[in-house]
């Protein structure tokens, strides 16, 4: 999705003025998604815009964004929403006079009603963007009242929708405003400067000092100066609500890697270990299981791989509590709510913490009396925000589009939460409980293990089935999330059609795909009963030629009638996530680099999905 920085700092504090400042930040922002890039910046009396469809590298080195020589400047990566991508559709906006340039995220309901009201007043519109109004009804209010900080409050009264606005004015010229309405925006404090952006990410080479904003807020910054002002137009202590993030910049960067993903993939013993021990400090766990105790019913909710931690999590708590858990897609949101009563529990898996339809599920669940606990990997975000307790994950952050760290953490936290819900239900012995947290304990060192183990084969797989048209992946049990979120990283990585199912369904359809060297993935658990059911269903597509592959421990179902073994640690059989899925991610990776596509910037995708 889009992506907003401004930074305004005191003339000369840089030689150079903020512009490559802008550029790197932009660049942070990259993994979001995007189609075009475009910065202003005041430069003297006026205002210069540069913008155009394409990768920002390019953009800035045609248009030559370092080259504005600025200290008060604000910059967007566009995912496309409304109107085409292209060079008019890139932000910023600005108004007729050219007084006001404005970036935007977010969707705009009643831009179709304001634009014809503009237009009627003589207002000339250059592109087919919602966002362009805002430059318009700011430059329309200002004519009244002379005054950037009171048009700007009207105008962004007058719109209705998501936004996340920053615009500059040559009225203010060291000023940037600022909005925030259901689209995350943060203020990043430094010396000398100031800044807002979408994502802290875009600010960590910055500072690390961050106000993350609420919907409502709105005000200014300037190079020395915070306004902060809520929903009501009240002011707002910003000093309240300063944070210091931990990441370093070293998280956010590629360090040597040639690409994020793998970087992340290796990463995960790091992100566990951090994990684990965030967990273990904080009360959130105790939290958060007084709420399931209090329950009727459990629900939980998430989209893309955050989903298949939830169904992870349901599984692991029917086996360990005897507790049916009532896993759904956030988007559908509206149909099982209706099920939601006074006192139900809802837990909205998220690691950015923003997606609208996780959100809109919380909300809808909180609305019906539901009490929420969220699992997220961004501190103050806006799922966390509206939940009731919030579980963190310590991933750091993910740049890579596709989640990788952050899912793996988010089934460690979820383990770790289903093991103390079953211990409180009485469900399992103290004992018992300490054996299953001693086995998490262990993951860290698993998902080092199966990294090891399993890179080299997922490199030479990759080659071997980059040219495969369809992909099944399958399992039993426990091991069917990390099967569907296998075959979704295959699916959004490597461009090959995969489909997860329970191997069970086989015979029901889909084995009618199945022919001379169809690629069909067993993620096969360390759990006898399972292993014995799965051997009949590796049976039944080698029997139609598929090429089988299994995912397993060392041992394992030796008379299985596999092609290719793909050995992982030998583990506790609840653990699957944690042995079984970096071979998937793996090889996903090597598939997506084989045939030459970027893994951090899947087609089509976006990182943080917040429209509907
Ligand atoms: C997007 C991303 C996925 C992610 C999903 C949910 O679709 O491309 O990788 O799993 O959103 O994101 P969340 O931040 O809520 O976990």
């Amino acid at each position: 999705m889009c992506g907003i920085i401004g930074i305004t700092a005191m003339p000369h504090s840089l030689p150079r003025g903020v512009a490559s400042l802008i550029v790197k930040a932009l660049l942070r922002l990259e993994y979001r998604g995007y189609d075009s890039a475009g910065v202003a910046g005041i430069v003297g009396n006026a205002i210069v815009v540069r913008k155009a469809r394409g990768k920002i590298e390019e953009v800035s080195r045609r248009l030559g964004f370092k080259e504005i020589r600025s200290y008060c400047m604000i910059g967007h990566t566009r995912w496309a929403t409304h109107g085409i991508p292209s060079d008019n559709n890139a932000h910023p906006h600005t108004d007729c006079r050219n007084w006001f340039a404005v970036v935007h995220n977010g969707i705009l309901e009643n831009h179709a009603e304001l634009r014809r009201f503009l237009e009627e007043k003589g207002h000339v519109f250059r592109s087919d963007t919602d966002t362009e109004v805002l430059p318009h009804l700011v430059e329309d209010f200002f004519l009244k009242s002379e005054d950037v900080m009171e048009a700007f409050k009207k105008a962004i009264d007058a719109v209705r929708g998501s936004y996340a606005f920053a615009m500059i004015s040559v009225h203010e010229p060291d000023r940037i405003f600022y909005a925030k309405n259901k689209n995350p925006l943060v203020i990043g404090l430094g010396n000398g400067f100031n800044a807002v952006a979408s994502d802290i990410a875009a600010l960590i080479e910055l500072t690390r000092r961050i106000i993350v904003l609420r919907d409502g807020w709105h005000g200014y910054i300037s190079p020395r100066e915070i306004k902060l002002y809520n929903g009501r137009g009240e002011p707002v202590d910003w000093r309240k609500y300063v944070i210091t993030v931990e990441w370093s910049i070293e998280d956010a960067s590629k360090s040597g890697y040639p690409h994020y993903m793998l970087k992340e993939i290796m990463e995960q013993p790091v992100a566990l270990h951090n994990t684990l021990a965030g967990i273990k400090k904080d009360k959130a766990i105790d939290k958060a299981v007084d709420i399931l105790l209090d329950a009727e019913k459990i629900y939980v909710t998430a989209a893309g791989t955050s989903y298949h931690a939830g169904l992870y999590y349901a599984l692991l708590t029917s086996i360990l509590s005897g507790t049916l858990v009532h896993p759904f897609i956030a988007s559908e949101y509206e149909l099982y709510t209706k099920t939601i009563s006074e006192g139900d529990a809802v837990i909205a898996v998220s690691q950015s913490g923003e997606t609208m339809d996780t959100l809109n599920a919380v909300r809808e669940a909180k609305k019906r009396g539901a009490r929420v606990i969220a699992v997220s990997n961004i501190i103050e975000s806006s799922i966390p925000r509206e939940s009731n307790v919030t579980i963190y994950t310590r991933a750091g952050p993910e740049i890579g589009v596709a989640a990788t760290k952050t899912f793996t953490s988010q089934a460690l936290a979820l383990y770790w939460l289903s093991v103390h819900h079953a211990l409180a239900t009485g469900k399992i012995t103290r004992a018992e409980a300490s054996n299953l947290l001693r086995e998490a304990e262990k993951t860290p060192g698993l998902t080092r293990k199966a990294i090891e183990k399993t890179k080299p084969i997922a490199e030479r797989l990759a080659e071997k089935i980059s040219g495969a048209r369809s992909i099944y992946v399958l399992s039993r049990g426990i091991g069917v999330p990390v099967a569907m979120e296998g075959a979704l990283k295959v699916k959004e990585i490597g461009y090959i059609h995969a489909e997860a199912y329970p191997a069970g369904e086989s015979k029901h359809g889909p084995i009618a795909l199945v022919e001379e060297e169809f690629p069909v993935v067993f993620i096969v658990p360390n759990d006898p009963r399972l292993v014995d059911l799965l051997k009949g269903n590796i049976e039944e597509m080698k029997s139609r030629g598929a090429l089988t592959i299994g995912v397993l421990s060392t041992n394992t179902c030796s008379e299985c009638k596999l092609d290719i073994r793909i050995e992982t640690p030998t583990a506790n059989k609840l653990l699957v996530p944690f042995t079984h899925t970096p071979f998937m991610q793996l090889l996903s990776y090597y598939i997506a680099v084989n045939k030459g596509y970027d893994p951090d910037k899947p087609r089509n995708l976006a990182k943080t999905v917040t429209v509907e």
